[in-house]
């Protein structure tokens, strides 16, 4: 399973790159209007040189010309740029035209099964449920990744699910247990996972046990 980052934030990026834990990124318009003064290209581009992985980087145009033109564009910024384009019907056409070009698809905004079968089936690398928003909305967002891993399973398609709009660090671990092959985090959450109060105590309570045999410098 690999885990990738979910946000536009370089600094954040570079951080968590530091740890060896990182393979990609993903971003979307939200997380890049966070970025004041940053230019949508460069941004993208400097994240790809970080991170030496796959980078989500969103289209918005609305129908297929638009897309198709767009995510060429996108396409070209970077070989490892994975073009981000929403699961509608415009969406799709434009997928299977770019797939058969060799252009990576992650085809955003889903939020059922049917949509990531959809997905798969025009040509995707990526398909996302956003499992936090279909959370908020009374469903369970994480079946529909459950389901989205057996359906690519049963039939071989080559596309991945890309575990998405994941809110806290229970969501990573229900999303490595339903066999997602990806899941995108938000900084915060990544931080999260990396910490546990009896880490702390237990270094602390090391650190002290083993003033009593060495040097170390006292505490504070
Ligand atoms: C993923 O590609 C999306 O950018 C992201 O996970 C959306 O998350 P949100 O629902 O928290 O905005």
């Amino acid at each position: 399973m690999r885990l990738f980052l979910d946000t536009a934030n370089i600094d954040h990026i570079r951080e968590i790159a530091r740890l060896g834990i990182l393979s990609g990124v993903t971003t979307n318009p939200t997380l890049m209007a966070r970025e004041e003064g940053v230019e949508y290209r460069d941004r993208v581009i400097e994240i790809c040189e970080v991170v030496q992985g796959p980078v989500s980087a969103e289209c918005l145009s609305r129908d297929v010309p638009g897309l198709v033109e767009e995510a060429r564009a996108i396409a070209s910024w970077h070989p490892h740029v994975v073009v981000k384009i929403p699961v509608d019907e415009a969406g799709l056409e434009a997928t299977s035209r770019l797939s058969k070009e060799g252009i990576k698809i992650n085809m955003t905004l889903i939020f059922s099964a049917n949509q990531a079968l959809l997905a798969a089936l025009a040509g995707a690398t990526y398909a996302s449920p956003f499992v936090g928003r279909i959370d908020d909305a009374g469903q369970d967002g994480m079946e529909v990744v459950r389901e989205a891993v057996a359906i690519f399973d049963r039939y071989h398609l080559p596309a991945q699910v890309l575990a998405a709009s994941l809110r806290h660090p229970r969501h990573v671990v229900e999303a490595a247990k339903a066999g997602t092959p990806i899941a995108t985090v938000p900084y915060a959450v990544m931080k999260a996972m990396i910490k546990h109060p009896l880490t702390d105590v237990g270094i602390e309570r090391f650190l002290a046990d083993a003033r009593r045999y060495t040097r170390l410098p006292a505490e504070g």
